[in-house]
């Protein structure tokens, strides 16, 4: 299989820079920068090595910098921002400060005729976000393109097929940025570009077929998009030596438990037992006001489901897990401060007998792993759902948790979610839902006075979760949302938009 390198320097952009080279139907990876060596790329087989961004100087003492034999291997090189001034750093180049004029942002960017530019106009707009800049490239490289304060703006050393671009092509404000890459990977590197999505299941399904057929195979579904896929990509490869375990914590939105064992069952064919264990989790919560330790009872509680249930299934052979790329590469990134535990399905290796895991989506991103599942007759009320956090609806009730208010929560999350599916708002919204606070306030209806629940409506723009900002809803589908909210959900007595990015806040409230 064809595919291209993507050697982390700790840049921002990185899993970009990869899917921007996957949506050229190219396979790519994203290694650290200090994890291989010249000789195990060239052992690999890859066709193309992609240095990416990074938030250091090349002359910092602790900057991250690889040996420079892997310019050696004849395998066509890209650098992207501080990786094109590594590029220049270890060829022996002058790299200089821009200090005052550093350039952020939308940048008028020339360039001359190069592979690299291939069908690219002479003047476009591309995007910056350095300091640091090359001042004089290395003998044997050349310029090959500038801006007003950016004398090389790209560099290239033609004779090794090493090059150099100090913008972000990865990012969507370079207007040709896809362009590049594509005459990176496809002219450059010699990549057909045939990977696609058929491709993966097919693969996958043969090989586990061959690797797994004859053993027992269990896999935990959570309802979300990856152990669905997971799961049903499992079953085309083994059949029914597939056992799918769905606990219901009882904290899942309106339907939505129904909703996945009638799809996972009937539409798909899975061997589905669903776990009912509603009581014990809101028993286990009970009196729990704290986020860090709902979530703490919720992960503990699942685990101890499973040991029962994995001592009536016995001893299995494999454990199916959902792990998807972004968790890969996140798992491999070492000491991000934690701000709040996230509960998957995690833990369960430690209860489970089993010979070994099979991670079937651990190469795809997100949106490949929703491609993949279409591909798989998955319905799209299935596919197209937005991230559900594990400890589910716990988390969306502030305070301690009673099967009162999460009816009172499911109810008003089920009519804000109509009404931006109404206002065909679902697809630019990427997370949207409702929080009941602590909070009581004094209203009136009819001749009464009341005191009801305050509800905080929730709606998110953001790429990957890590910053976002509140989506613009309009105004007349936030009233509507309110109106139907208030009048069909006793106990609230308000409504409120919350309008705070994040940072400072979370997506979620607890
Ligand atoms: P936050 O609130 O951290 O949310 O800004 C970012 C994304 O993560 C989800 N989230 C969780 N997912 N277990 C999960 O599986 C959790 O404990 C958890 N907390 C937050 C959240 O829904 C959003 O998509």
């Amino acid at each position: 299989m064809e595919k291209i390198l993507v050697l982390d320097f700790g840049g921002q952009y990185n899993q970009l820079i990869a899917r921007r080279v996957r949506e050229i139907n190219v396979y790519a990876e994203i290694i650290p920068y200090n994890k291989i060596s010249a000789g195990e790329i060239k052992a690999a087989g890859y066709k193309g090595i992609i240095f990416t961004g990074g938030p250091n100087s090349v002359y910092d003492e602790n900057s991250p910098h690889c040996q420079s034999d892997i310019l050696e291997t004849g395998i066509p090189v890209l650098g992207i921002c501080y990786g094109c001034q590594l590029i220049a750093y270890l060829g022996g180049g002058e790299i200089c400060s821009a200090g005052e004029i550093s350039e952020y942002g939308k940048t008028a960017l020339t360039v001359r005729s190069s592979p690299l530019f291939e069908g690219v106009p002479g003047k476009s707009v591309c995007w910056m976000s350095h300091t640091d800049y090359v001042k004089t490239p290395p003998a044997g490289y050349e310029t090959i393109a500038f801006t007003d304060n950016c004398p090389c703006a790209a560099l290239c050393n033609s004779s090794k097929n090493i090059y150099g671009v100090q913008f972000h092509p990865e990012v969507t404000h370079t207007e040709y940025g896809k362009k590049i890459t594509e005459n990176f990977v496809k002219n450059i590197c010699k990549c057909s570009g045939d990977w696609t999505t058929d491709d993966f299941i097919e693969s996958s399904v043969k090989r586990y077929r061959e690797e797994l057929g004859g053993k027992k195979v269990l896999c935990a579904l959570s309802g979300g998009v990856d152990s669905s896929v997971a799961a049903v990509l499992m079953h085309k490869a083994v059949g029914d030596n597939l056992i799918c375990v769905f606990v219901d914590h009882g904290l899942l939105r309106k339907d939505e438990g129904n909703t996945v064992e009638r799809v996972m069952k009937e539409k798909m064919g899975l061997n589905i037992i669903r776990i009912n264990a509603r009581e014990r989790f809101l028993t286990a919560l009970a009196g729990v006001t704290q986020p860090e330790e709902k979530r703490k009872i919720i992960g503990r509680e699942f685990i101890r489901v499973f040991e029962d249930v994995a001592k009536e299934i016995g001893k299995v052979d494999v454990l199916v897990q959902g792990t998807i790329y972004p968790d890969v590469i996140e798992s491999g990134k070492g000491d991000a401060a934690v701000i709040k535990s996230h509960h998957n399905v995690g833990g369960l290796p430690d209860v489970m007998e089993f010979e070994t895991i099979a991670e079937p989506l651990r190469n795809l991103f997100k949106d490949e792993v929703r491609a993949a599942g279409r591909k798989l007759g998955i319905p799209e009320e299935l596919i197209s759902r937005q991230p559900f956090p594990g400890p589910g609806l716990a988390i969306r009730i502030i305070g301690e948790i009673t099967e009162e208010k999460l009816d009172i929560l499911r109810e008003s999350d089920a009519i804000f979610r109509q009404e931006i599916a109404r206002a065909g708002l679902g697809g630019e919204i990427n997370q949207y839902f409702t929080v009941l606070t602590n909070c009581r306030t004094v209203g009136v209806m009819g001749d009464a006075g009341t005191y009801g629940y305050t509800l905080a409506l929730r709606a998110v723009t953001t790429d990957d979760f890590m910053t976002a900002d509140f989506a613009r809803i309009p105004f007349e589908v936030l009233a509507k949302a309110s109106n139907r909210i208030t009048n069909e959900v006793r106990s609230i007595g308000r409504v409120v938009y919350d309008i705070t990015a994040k940072p400072p806040a979370t997506v979620e409230w607890e």
